[in-house]
């Protein structure tokens, strides 16, 4: 399986200028699947929910994702999108995966980061694992890092793969989503966005290096910091369903739930 990301600067407010750097810089790409930064059509440093709203995408009219849908058909590939999604008055800072028959799942960010509280609504549905051609994919969003919870879920649920759009502006993700290959076995694709967005209530400036680590906790790719950066690698997922981490121990089966419940109540 092709897997990759594309790692770029959205111009903030300029969804339809985002989406055309989008397709065009997949325009000759040869993958099955592709992570894309969060919020990559509107940029990201938005100053309330109004302005959240403006430029936010409603899944059931919007031309933009529309046109994602027809050039994901096209490429018979499968595209995973962070975007703002519009749904009446609700905001939510959410992922797509988006393959050649239209949108698959929706992912809403559960985990808000610092002023995303002020401009989007926090997630409202469960994580949940997606079927792409036999490969198992789960979704989580830049900030969700910070909480194993998110990743173990996923790995029990079968994910082989977990897609991570992100805006990071912190220095510590990138290295710990080694841990959680490590500790769940798993593959994980952070497409991280790297610029800055200068807005009146202040600036923020990303940190780009977006990676694909393999199970084990192997670094496979990294970009650089501050420049495009475009990455397609073959993997097997099938390396994903190995959980044993020594020869007797099973990261899944050896857990001892009897001894976490107090992670149920806290
Ligand atoms: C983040 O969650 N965008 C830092």
């Amino acid at each position: 399986m092709k897997v990759g990301f594309y790692q770029f600067r959205p111009f903030f407010g300029k969804p339809e200028q985002n989406c055309k750097k989008i397709l065009s810089a997949l325009k000759d790409v040869e993958a099955d699947l592709i992570v894309l930064p969060e919020l990559a059509l509107s940029g990201y440093y938005f100053k309330d929910k109004t302005e959240s709203l403006k430029y936010a995408e409603d899944l059931e009219n919007s031309t933009i994702i529309d046109s994602i849908i027809s050039f994901a058909e096209y490429k018979n590939m499968h595209i995973v999108l962070g975007f703002a999604e519009k749904q009446g008055e609700q905001c939510f800072n959410s992922s797509a995966l988006i393959g050649p028959n239209g949108i698959e799942h929706v992912y809403r960010k559960v985990h808000l980061f610092n002023e995303e509280k002020f401009c989007f609504d926090p997630g409202n549905k469960p994580f949940v694992v997606n079927d792409i051609n036999g490969v198992k994919i789960g979704m989580m969003i830049c900030f969700d890092w910070v909480f194993p919870e998110v990743t173990r879920i996923l790995a029990l649920q079968g994910a082989q793969i977990i897609c991570q759009p992100s805006n990071l502006v912190l220095t510590f993700c990138q290295q710990t989503m080694l841990a959680r290959c490590i500790e769940n076995k798993v593959f994980a694709i952070t497409a991280n966005r790297y610029g800055v967005d200068k807005r009146p209530q202040g600036s923020l400036k990303f940190t780009g290096k977006s990676q694909i680590v393999a199970p084990g906790g192997k670094l496979l790719h990294r970009a650089v910091s501050q420049r495009d950066a475009l990455f397609v690698t073959e993997i097997d997922p099938d390396d994903a369903n190995n959980k044993m981490i020594t020869q007797h121990n099973d990261i899944l089966a050896d857990r001892r739930p009897e001894f976490y419940t107090l992670l149920n109540n806290k």
